[in-house]
């Protein structure tokens, strides 16, 4: 069990399989895009295999996320998913990505055992999603997104981060547009990960700002506490349900003391934590011969560093060195 000194069990697992990626979000990285993980940094596919399998095996791991940068773009993600889904017990697994590419592989994906897919779009309209994005793809997330969703890889959640003067007139119109297609809709409020640093507190969409867009023209009731569990989305019925929105309030409604969390970077570093400002290192132990047991004993180590919350509040809160890219959301 990965316990905390906080009594949290970590029972989900981040992997991000690369810190590359094929956008460039204005609020995650620069138009050049970083310096990318060079590839012996890299965990190998069996490398990732294998503690996944402890994570699930030794350590009460159930639900494993595939995170990037961008997952699609690793090579062997299709046959890391089949064998994942050979572990017994087999872990519930999903996919976070921007859905460039999701058209081709979404089949495949979901006959190797994934079972879910999240999508990231920001904006409906073609120009701002170049603005935001840098990149001239809005056509190829939508047949992602619509592939995903014939494909069974289902609920298709859909992640919109809303930004001043670019799409934040856009929060009723995504929703009518998400209930019509049969996507879950959650928007997310901009965190301080961003690779340069640009995040400011006070230019932020707040989910105060959205859920009162999004009161101009339906009606939202909260779904309670019970259902939500541990998952950082809140969520609302939306005109009396069953379709539900969520909102991702990271920064004014943190939602740390219910996180059951463990993630592990493309370079096999365990993170207790989004905004961690330490890691652990498993792949120096992988490659040096350590059995299962000394990495099961390292991992739950890192875990029981994991400190109370972000500490976004703190007047001393540094931002992590690692961006979002490269931490995998
Ligand atoms: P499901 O609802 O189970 O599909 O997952 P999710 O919402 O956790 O996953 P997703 O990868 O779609 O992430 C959505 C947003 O939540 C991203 O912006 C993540 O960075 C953020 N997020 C995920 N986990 C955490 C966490 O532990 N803490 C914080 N603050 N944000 C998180
Ligand atoms: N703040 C909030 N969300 C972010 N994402 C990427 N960078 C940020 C940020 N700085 C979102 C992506 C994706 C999810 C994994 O995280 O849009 O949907
Ligand atoms: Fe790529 Fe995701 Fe960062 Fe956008 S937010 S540049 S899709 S890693």
């Amino acid at each position: 069990m990965l316990i905390d000194t906080y009594g949290r069990v970590a029972t989900d697992l981040r992997v991000s399989l690369t810190d590359r990626c094929n956008l460039r979000c204005t609020y995650c990285m620069p138009e050049e895009g970083l310096q990318w993980l060079a590839k012996p940094d890299l965990l190998t596919d069996d490398e990732i295999v294998r503690l996944i399998r402890i994570a699930v095996t030794d350590l009460g791991v159930t639900e494993v996320r595939f995170t990037g940068g961008e997952p699609l773009l690793r090579p062997g993600l299709v046959g890391i998913v089949e064998r994942c889904a050979a572990l017994t017990p087999r872990p519930r697994m999903s996919l976070t990505t921007n859905g460039i590419g999701l058209e081709r592989t979404a089949r495949a994906l979901r006959d190797a055992g994934l079972d879910r897919v999240n999508v990231s779009l920001d904006t409906l309209r073609p120009d701002v999603f170049q603005a935001m994005t840098r990149r001239k793809r809005h056509a190829d997330v939508l047949r992602g997104l619509a592939a995903a969703h014939a494909a069974g890889l289902t609920p298709v959640k859909v992640n919109a981060v809303l930004m001043p003067g670019l799409n934040d007139d856009e929060a009723p119109d995504l929703l009518a547009w998400a209930l019509e297609c049969g996507y879950e809709l959650r928007f997310i409020e901009q965190m301080p990960l961003d690779a340069q640093h640009g995040w400011k507190r006070e230019g932020m969409i707040t989910a105060g700002d959205i859920l009162a867009a999004l009161r101009t023209r339906f009606t939202l009731t909260p779904e309670g506490d019970d259902e939500r569990g541990s998952a950082p989305a809140e969520r609302w019925l939306v005109d009396g349900g069953p379709a539900r929105v969520g909102v991702i309030a990271s920064v004014t409604r943190p939602f740390c003391r219910a996180c059951d969390r463990t993630r592990l970077t493309a370079d096999g570093q365990v993170r207790t934590c989004l905004f961690a400002r330490e890691e652990s290192d498993l792949r120096g132990a992988l490659r040096s011969g350590a059995p299962d047991a000394e990495i099961a004993r390292l991992w739950r180590l890192a875990m029981w560093g994991k400190k109370a919350g972000s500490g976004l509040d703190d007047p001393s809160f540094l931002q992590p060195d690692r961006p979002m890219s490269a931490i995998g959301g």
